[in-house]
């Protein structure tokens, strides 16, 4: 993997967390970090006698890059991934930078509560969902006047017409740079918009379970049942009086069905995304009534279950996801099977879905020595496999 992120011939040391289970191939920063960043230090933005004097907001920078770079300027940190947030903390220890420089804020964090003045800049890597963007210039508005500078990033073909339409519905007037190394700048000017009603969390029902699912705006398949889901959910297993987790949660669909199916079960239900968590927590909340028989933990796959309470679990259930940030991977699936294996009893199950072109039979062969097809179609299959020791 390269690491040396350079800019200006300064250069840091960058990974992707977590380190060992990337691909050779990718790297933790892109061309809109080092467009973004070549803009502020050529501007001198940070010198302008209005910006010394901070606060400045970095939104969703993938793996540290921003928050590495102008660390010194002790940025708050918006992000909806658990990933991003140990990613930034990995990079900042690397590079001998003292971590308490940044304020690390989930996407629902109310910003009036973390700062008491407009920011002064405010930095914007374009999220891959476009919901989550509208969610976070919505909560924006709070934080910003007419001096604030806003400048976002994102490849050229991410920065759409899409795009700007939101900035130039929820921020102001907008600008792009022309485009370079594939990427873009985007300008806004803050034209004091209050959106009085945020569109989020948006719900969804479906007849194929007896609740109705609520989604904050980062949530997977935020506006119907995903495919996979859907086949999961019509294979699920007997869980009388078992303990499980649902692992990549999202709304939590599969969880909340083994709780409604299952009076003794306990489910824990684990996301990489804080917005996932809390609408999975809803969501136990508004069907099942309380969340004594659930647990809510973000983390990346089952890193933080693995560090108290291994090997304690009768079933895994999971749907894996295909990307990390912006990038189509298998190592998340790979990683999320490993863990499973760890956390589950001897004799205990770990379940998934998957597309039928995607080699999970031969991962789940090499780490539990074999599988059962539960379910197949032409898209999809359900496997299952024991934890033999
Ligand atoms: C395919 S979706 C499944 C969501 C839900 N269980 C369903 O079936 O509709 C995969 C989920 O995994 C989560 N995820 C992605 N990477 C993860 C990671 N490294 N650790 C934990 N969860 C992750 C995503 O946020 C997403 O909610």
């Amino acid at each position: 993997m390269n690491t040396h992120f350079t800019v200006f011939e300064r250069s840091l040391h960058l990974e992707r967390y977590p380190a060992k289970y990337q691909h050779i191939s990718l790297q933790a920063w892109d061309a809109a970090d080092e467009y973004i960043i070549e803009h502020v230090e050529n501007c001198s933005l940070f010198c302008e006698p209005d910006k010394i004097d901070t606060p400045i907001i970095i939104l969703n920078d993938d793996f540290g890059a921003l928050s590495a770079w102008f660390n010194d300027k002790k940025p708050i940190l918006v992000s909806d991934s658990w990933i991003a947030h140990k990613s930034v903390m990995t990079n900042l220890m690397i590079n001998g930078f003292d971590t308490d420089n940044v304020n690390f804020c989930d996407a629902l964090t109310d910003l009036t509560e973390i700062i008491d003045k407009p920011a002064k800049i405010v930095l914007i890597k374009i999220p891959r969902s476009l919901a989550l963007l509208e969610h976070q210039l919505i909560s924006l508005q709070k934080v910003l006047d007419e001096k604030t500078t806003i400048i976002a990033a994102g490849k050229v073909k991410v920065v759409q017409n899409s795009v700007l339409k939101l900035f130039e519905k929820y921020i102001g007037a907008t600008t792009t740079s022309l485009a370079k190394k594939k990427s873009r700048l985007i300008f806004s000017k803050y034209a004091g918009i209050k959106t009085e009603q945020s569109p989020f969390p948006t719900v969804v029902a479906d007849p194929l379970i007896p609740f109705t699912l609520s989604n904050h705006a980062n949530v997977f398949c935020r506006e119907h049942l995903d495919i996979g889901a859907r086949i999961l959910l019509k294979n699920l297993p007997n869980a009388l009086g078992k303990s499980v987790i649902d692992l990549g949660c999202g709304n939590g669909v599969i969880g909340v069905s083994i709780l409604d199916q299952n009076k003794d079960a306990h489910v824990t239900f684990v996301d990489e995304s804080f917005m996932a968590v809390e609408s999975a927590r809803q969501n136990v909340i508004n069907h099942i009534g309380s969340e004594d028989r659930a647990t809510f933990i973000v983390s990346n796959c089952l890193e933080e279950i693995l560090k108290t309470n291994s090997s304690n679990y009768d079933i895994v259930l999971c749907n894996p996801p295909f990307h990390q940030q912006n990038t189509i991977t298998d190592h998340v699936a790979y990683q999320m099977f490993t863990d499973a294996k760890k956390a589950l009893k001897t004799g205990g199950e770990l379940r998934i879905v998957g597309n039928r072109h995607l080699d999970y039979p031969i991962k789940l062969k090499k780490l539990f020595g074999g599988y059962e097809v539960i379910e197949s179609n032409k898209k999809f299959s359900i496997l299952s496999t024991y934890k033999a020791r």
